[in-house]
């Protein structure tokens, strides 16, 4: 969320270091993962062979073939992971194994599990990274006691927006590599060097990078040649493009690299990764604001559409500009292939930094020959203009014309998808068709002033469930930003639609139960996570500890912090399940129970205003840091209370 952009606060930070114990890496380096399947070679789309039966925009009423089909394999390699998780989850009374095992027959009946990762930047990037790193069964100290390692490997959905996007991007681009890995990259690779802006590019011993003008030089060279190939450039080409120095971990960040590769990688297809998507907003030509009842987009490695019911169709991914026409290509149009490019998809679903690296664009050595392209754009477009994505030929040209908003126009203008609140990508997931039972989601979006969320983005999605757009779509209850902060529900992981007889009924009252939210809010454990949407640079030391951080809140700091924190992964199982039975009339056992007394949000609200702001203190305690800035010491209590946990624990800390 940036709803401080007017704002521009550049504060310095306060950021603290790795702790001591820090998220470790495994032996050897990230894989340089090749996807590099554009048929140009390079950046610009080209045309390709159409295939016997030729590409169609299919209606939204149910999920694709192809994500049917996987899901089959999918759901099947989950069941393993699963009963690993649950058994470490450890729910009292309750036999994980053979629940599981009794009900794999039906994959309806066994948990749906899905992870969205909000906006919000370089720090939702961070932040996001330390939950997976923490789901991940991969990485080293996620199954100890109180992790939630496996959780990763029993999901079936990943979705990111904007900065969670990138990092869901990154992940499959780089061979579903673990996030220790993608952190500590590869030699000589400018992989998640955050330390340097986009805007200066990477240092000199990058893969192939001299200085700042060859870096840009390779920039603009791939976005003309997209424009030579008959296509229109925005500004999103040339962010996309920089932007994948930084998270493609292959020379000049992989310009032939395509979203729909990721249909075509072994381990994708053969079900040992969940299912990625990156979601973007409609937003109709002219119109400023985005508005809640816009049509959502989704990007998934088959297919870009909407299930909304103004568009409720999704194109072929790798058939994107193309020229379709009411739902096909006609017989005298060409298929082309590459436009759906990797860090063009990512910079489509976090195009608002558009904006935030335009305004920095002169203090930073940018050459004049970009800034002049840029402005170039930016005159044709208007100012107001200048955080889109153009898609075109517009897929969906004529395609439901009585209710697609934009089937006249030959362009799709897309923008981030945060621009319309829902911060977190919820929508893919909330959809019935894809039957989701749990959606944990890790919300790092800047609500407050000082860059915490409030419950906006959640709060955003239940309230679209009142507009017709919703289609049926059902939500559970999210209260105000007061009752929020006033009861802390942004300060502890809080579960949301516990209650099944609680929904809002949309048009699909009767429709199945929709997934129980498991809220993740961004918060301080060990280092200021809460870092401004508008920097673009953190040192190797600032990064790590944010990450270390968003680990420690995805873990509720390893069980060591506040009520019920020892039983955490217990919950964590019990949030997992509690959908599945419901479905197989299943006794809810004690264990879970209170569980969900104490962490489901118990329905009351308190919204007065809050006095002096909204002043989290850190759960744990701000860590000097190797990088010299440092912070305040967290609750005087609570640090205490962490000393004698880590003593117990025989880990040494410095507060
Ligand atoms: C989607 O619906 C159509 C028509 O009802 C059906 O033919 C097709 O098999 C369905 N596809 C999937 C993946 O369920
Ligand atoms: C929690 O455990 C992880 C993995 O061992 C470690 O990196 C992290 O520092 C621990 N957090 C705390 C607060 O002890
Ligand atoms: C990708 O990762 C898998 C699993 O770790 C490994 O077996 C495979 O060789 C890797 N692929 C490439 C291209 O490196
Ligand atoms: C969205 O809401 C506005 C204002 O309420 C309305 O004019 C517009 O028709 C709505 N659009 C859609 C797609 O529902
Ligand atoms: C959702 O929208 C589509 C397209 O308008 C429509 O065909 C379908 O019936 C709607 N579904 C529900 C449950 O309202
Ligand atoms: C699509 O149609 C437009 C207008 O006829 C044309 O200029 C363009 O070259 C076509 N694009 C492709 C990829 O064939
Ligand atoms: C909550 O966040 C929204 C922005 O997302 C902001 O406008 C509002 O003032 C915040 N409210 C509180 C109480 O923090
Ligand atoms: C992070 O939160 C702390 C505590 O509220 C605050 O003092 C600090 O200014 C925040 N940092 C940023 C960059 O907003
Ligand atoms: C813009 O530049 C200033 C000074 O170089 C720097 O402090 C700030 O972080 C930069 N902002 C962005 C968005 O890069
Ligand atoms: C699978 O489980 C669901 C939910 O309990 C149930 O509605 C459905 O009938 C079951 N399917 C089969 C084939 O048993
Ligand atoms: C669910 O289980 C309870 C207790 O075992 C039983 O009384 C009830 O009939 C069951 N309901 C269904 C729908 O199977
Ligand atoms: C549903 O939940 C909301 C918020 O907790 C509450 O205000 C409302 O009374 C509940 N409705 C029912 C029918 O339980």
């Amino acid at each position: 969320m940036y709803s401080s952009f007017s704002l521009l606060s550049l504060a310095s930070l306060a950021l603290a270091s790795p702790s001591l114990v820090s998220v470790s890496s495994e032996v050897g380096d990230v894989i340089r993962r090749a996807l590099p399947d554009s048929p140009s070679g390079g950046y610009a789309p080209a045309e390709v062979k159409c295939p016997s039966t030729r590409p169609t925009v299919r209606s939204a009423k149910n999920v694709s073939q192809q994500e049917s089909d996987w899901l089959r394999t999918r759901r099947g390699n989950t069941v393993q992971p699963m009963i690993d998780f649950l058994r470490g989850a450890n729910i009292p009374g309750f036999d994980a194994q053979t629940y599981i095992n009794n009900h794999r027959q039906n994959l309806t009946e066994l948990p749906n599990v899905g992870i969205a990762l909000s906006g919000g930047g370089y720090r939702a990037l961070m932040n996001g990274a330390g939950f997976v790193a923490a789901a991940d069964s991969r990485v080293a100290g996620s199954t100890d006691q109180h992790g939630i390692g496996g959780l990763l490997q029993s999901a079936t959905y990943l979705a990111g927006l904007s900065g969670g996007g990138w990092l869901v991007g990154s992940i499959y681009a780089n061979n579903f590599s673990t996030v220790p890995q993608l952190r500590d990259g590869s030699a000589g690779s400018d992989l998640w060097q955050f330390s340097r802006s986009i805007l200066k590019g990477p240092k000199e011993n990058g893969i192939s990078i001299l200085n700042t003008a060859s870096y840009w030089d390779d920039v603009h060279d791939a976005v003309d040649a997209k424009r030579d190939a008959g296509y229109e450039a925005s500004i999103t080409d040339y962010w996309g493009r920089t932007l994948s120095y930084q998270l493609i971990n292959a020379k000049d960040g992989g310009p032939s690299y395509t979203f729909s590769s990721i249909s075509r990688s072994p381990g994708f297809n053969d079900g040992n990764q969940p299912l990625p998507i990156l979601v973007a907003d409609g937003r109709l030509p002219n119109e400023k604001v985005v508005a809640l009842n816009s049509t959502v987009y989704e990007f998934n490695p088959w297919e870009m559409g909407s299930f909304d019911p103004s568009v409720f169709g999704f194109v072929p991914l790798q058939y994107l500009g193309s020229n379709f026409s009411a739902g096909s290509i006609p017989d005298n149009e060409r298929c082309m292939s590459g436009f759906d490019q990797y860090g063009y998809v990512m910079g489509t679903s976090s195009s608002l930094f558009n904006q935030i690296a335009l305004r920095n664009i002169s203090s930073e050595k940018v050459p004049s020959f970009v800034t002049n392209a840029i402005e170039g754009l930016i005159e044709r477009i208007g100012q107001a203009n200048d955080d889109i994505a153009v898609y075109h030929p517009n897929p969906f040209y004529r395609y439901n014309t009585k209710t697609n908003p934009s089937a006249e126009e030959t362009t799709l203008t897309l923008v981030d998808g945060g621009e319309d609140l829902q911060n977190m990508p919820l929508h893919p997931l909330i959809q019935p068709e894809r039957g989701l039972d749990v959606i944990f989601a890790v919300d790092s979006s800047a609500d407050t002033d000082n860059n915490f969320p409030n419950g906006t983005a959640l709060r955003a999605t239940y309230d679209r469930t009142a507009e017709p757009i919703s289609n049926g779509t059902r939500f559970p209850v999210v209260p105000d930003a007061e009752t929020f902060i006033n009861k802390g529900l942004n300060q502890r992981p809080t579960f949301f639609g516990c209650d099944p007889k609680n929904y809002t009924t949309g048009g699909r009252a009767n429709g199945p139960l929709p997934p129980l939210i498991v809220y993740v809010p961004l918060m301080a454990y060990t280092a200021w996570g809460n870092v401004s949407t508008f920097t673009m640079s953190y040192s190797d030391a600032d990064r790590n500890a944010i990450i270390q951080n968003g680990f420690n809140v995805a873990t509720m700091g390893n069980g060591t912090t506040g009520d019920m924190s020892t039983q955490w992964r217990t919950c964590i199982g019990c949030a997992v399940l509690q959908r599945s039975m419901l479905k197989t009339n299943t006794t809810i056992p004690a264990a879970c129970q209170e569980c969900f007394q104490s962490h489901c949000w118990d329905g009351t609200t308190d919204s007065r205003p809050i006095a002096g702001g909204y002043q989290p203190n850190a759960v744990i305690g701000i860590q000097e840091t190797s990088a010299g800035v440092s912070s305040r010491a967290g609750d005087f209590n609570k640090v205490l209370g962490l000393v004698s946990a880590v003593v117990a624990s025989g880990l040494v800390l410095v507060i």
